[in-house]
């Protein structure tokens, strides 16, 4: 990986120095010493931002390994982002929201002027919803898309009795496209094929919206957004969910959530519930639903898939996490009620351990958490983050640093569950869904992942479900899934395939 991959913050600095330098000298010299130094600095710009677009693991990684202990600096098209060291994670994280924003990053990634997500700026209701409503209830919640998931499995879930090609990733997604589905606005409408189409699709059309707008200039916006199909298509999407929003809405005004059996509460009724006037208006209610199906699906089912198939790589793993879910569904029955659902999720211990070596191996975004620095700040030993600063953290090199995780080159999934039982004071502790200065796969601090529980709750319940019925193992030739990406976002090939057949004969 060749230096011009990364930028340190001196090399930056050195440059705009000898920018200003140039512009000391008399009259046309200093002209054309200026334009040849902005060519000089354009050019190896651009190469940097469009390599990024490609090969962000690798210069991220290589930066990491260069820069170690020091600030260096990845170019995006849209943005430099600053990559800070993780001692500084605890310190900065804890900053408040009104100095260091994850919200404007958010909308910056979203290039919301044109995204239709412009209402994130003032409102954090998709945040509230998630971390007040979903996760005190996590019991009640995940019962209700455990149910969902067995509908799902009808009709989603081929049941070949022979060893069959199958595309897995396609059939993850739908199935938890219908779960959150349920939770999110509940029946009927998250069975409607339309709605799934919908909640499948629509993150695919935001990204691609984005990712295209972030790598032309501001000022061609304009003109790009109008260009992007993709673009249209969400629009369409957001019209389509206020139409089959509509009915929900006016049925909860009528009658302000009463009446209504609390289990048949869903996300949208507490949201109605608890948001101001503008936040419950059809238009943002109905974008915000499109927008959190892109927080949540992709994400749960890709670690869903990742395990599915770190499981065909190590396949001496799948008896272990099969008679783990033997022994609980012998002792604990079916996960169906409320009451034992937290206790048979946490039986689950060695599958916990199998998930956070999945996501040491396989994080979605490399870089997180990310915020922005809206005041300038000075940290505790001296170190100054300039006002407008994009900022974020290595998640991947940090975590498969040796002193981090011993021995990285090897899968090993039991590490968690050893670090645990090494102690009384650890049982608490290394579970998937925690997060911690050296675990940033879920972002860190107040604003890290609000969804991150429910979401490991899903992927177990998911899990369970696929290795009590089916056997599964990698088409011939292949011996792991390969991964792709796109500036920091990582997902697996999407052509990537696994072989199944039941066990149910
Ligand atoms: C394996 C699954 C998931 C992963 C890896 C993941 C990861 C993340 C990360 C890295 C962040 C940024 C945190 C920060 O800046 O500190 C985030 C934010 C967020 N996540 Fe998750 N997440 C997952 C599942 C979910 C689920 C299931 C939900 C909802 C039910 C959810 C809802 C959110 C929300 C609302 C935010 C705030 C920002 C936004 O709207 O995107 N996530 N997540």
């Amino acid at each position: 990986m060749g230096g011009l991959s990364s930028l340190s913050l001196d090399t930056l600095c050195s440059r705009l120095n000898h920018y200003n330098a140039f512009m000391k000298l008399p009259g046309i010299i200093s002209y054309l010493a200026a334009l040849l130094l902005l060519i000089s600095l354009l050019e190896p710009t651009l190469l940097l931002q469009a390599r990024f677009t490609s090969n962000a693991p690798d210069i991220i990684k290589s930066g990491y390994e260069k820069f170690k202990d020091r600030p260096f600096v990845v170019r995006r098209f849209d943005a430099d982002i600053t990559i800070l060291p993780h001692k500084y994670v605890a310190e900065l994280c804890s900053a408040p929201a009104s100095k260091l924003s994850a919200v404007k990053v958010q909308v910056a990634n979203l290039v919301h002027r044109w995204t239709y997500s412009s209402f994130l700026e003032h409102s954090d209701l998709h945040f509230r919803v998630v971390e007040r409503n979903l996760v005190p209830e996590l019991p009640k919640y995940i019962c209700v898309a455990k149910q969902e998931m067995e509908h799902a499995w009808l009709t989603c879930v081929p049941k070949p009795k022979d060893w069959t090609e199958v595309d897995i990733q396609h059939v993850v997604r739908t199935i938890v496209a219908q779960m959150s589905s349920r939770i999110l606005i509940g029946l009927p409408t998250c069975r409607s094929p339309r709605w799934l189409d919908l909640a499948l699709s629509f993150p695919a059309d935001v990204n691609t919206t984005a990712f295209t707008l972030r790598a032309s200039p501001p000022w061609l916006h304009p003109i790009v957004a109008r260009l992007i199909p993709a673009r249209y298509r969400m629009k369409r999407k957001i019209d389509l969910a206020k139409k089959m929003m509509k009915p929900l809405i006016d049925k909860w005004s009528g009658e302000k959530g009463k009446g209504k059996h609390e289990k048949d509460c869903t996300l949208l009724d507490w949201m109605m519930n608890n948001g101001d006037e503008k936040e419950t208006r059809l238009g943002e209610m109905a974008t915000r639903q499109c927008l959190l199906t892109l927080a949540s699906i992709h994400t749960t089912s890709m670690a869903t898939a990742h395990a599915l198939f770190d499981l065909c790589s190590h396949p001496e793993w799948f008896s272990i996490l099969e008679g783990e879910i033997d022994n609980t569904l012998k002792d604990l029955g079916p996960l169906d009620t409320e009451e034992g659902a937290r206790e048979w999720l946490s039986r689950l211990e060695k599958m916990d351990s199998f998930l956070v070596e999945s996501q040491r191996l396989h994080p979605p975004i490399l870089l997180s958490p990310q915020r922005e620095a809206t005041v300038p700040l000075t940290l505790k030993d001296g170190t100054h983050i300039p006002k407008g600063c994009r900022i974020a953290w290595a998640v991947s090199s940090h975590l498969n640093e040796p002193h981090v995780t011993p021995n990285p080159e090897i899968f090993d999934p039991m590490r968690s569950y050893r670090k645990r039982y090494s102690s009384s004071d650890q049982w608490n502790k290394h579970l998937a869904g925690q997060t911690s200065a050296d675990n940033l796969v879920f972002g860190y601090g107040r604003l890290a992942c609000p969804g991150r529980a429910f979401a490991v709750a899903e992927v177990k319940v998911l899990l369970a479900k696929f290795l009590t019925e089916f056997h599964f193992k990698l088409p011939k030739g292949k011996n792991r899934l390969e991964c792709k990406s796109a500036d920091e976002i990582v997902f697996p090939d999407p052509n990537a395939k696994i072989m199944m057949k039941t066990k149910l004969g």
